[in-house]
């Protein structure tokens, strides 16, 4: 990467759910408060805003990524999904989404969009996984509410559902 001048703004584009954006940064300013606040994409949350929760999580070029931990210009050129762009189309929730509604695997919902977007890449790598590595997986997310045990269930659920119907997303 060009070396950048902290005293200014640089236009930084990239590719948000099959869209093309751009918007203005500060060499500084985080990838999340770039999706929330420059370009309105709120269903990105932020949590601890270090690494740790993983509240934050998206899609940097089909890998599950911190946006906390990633500054907005180091996604230019970049293909991003967040958890706006689940929906396989305006007005339908994906199988996880749907099996987390029926599930009742949120509460305060802070955690879901992480929880969704790290699910949604795992459950393509790893179709049918034990509800162990399920377990182990979701260890990289903090939830204060659910107790896990609804979100496990839908996650399972889901992997069924997917498996059973490899046309649906
Ligand atoms: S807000 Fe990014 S990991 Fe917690
Ligand atoms: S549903 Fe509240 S933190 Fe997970």
């Amino acid at each position: 990467m060009s070396r950048l001048s902290a005293d200014r703004r640089h236009t930084v584009r990239f590719m948000l759910n099959g869209r093309a954006v751009e918007a203005e940064a500060e060499p500084r300013m985080l990838l999340t408060d770039f999706l929330r606040h420059e370009l309105g994409a709120t269903g990105t949350h932020v949590g601890c805003e270090h690494g740790v929760c993983g509240a934050c999580t998206v899609e940097i070029d089909g890998v599950p990524a911190r946006s906390c931990l990633t500054l907005a210009v180091q996604a230019d050129g970049a293909t991003i999904r967040t958890v706006e762009g689940l929906e396989p189309e305006p007005g339908r929730l994906s199988v996880l989404q749907d099996a987390f509604r029926r599930h009742h695997a949120l509460q305060c919902g802070f955690c879901t969009a992480g929880i969704l977007m790290s699910l949604d890449n795992y459950l393509k790598r790893q179709p049918a996984p034990s509800e162990e590595a399920l377990r182990e997986f979701l260890g990289g997310h903090i939830c204060r509410c659910t107790g896990y045990v609804p979100i496990v269930a839908a996650a399972m659920d889901a992997a069924k559902r997917l498996r059973e119907n490899s046309s649906d997303v």
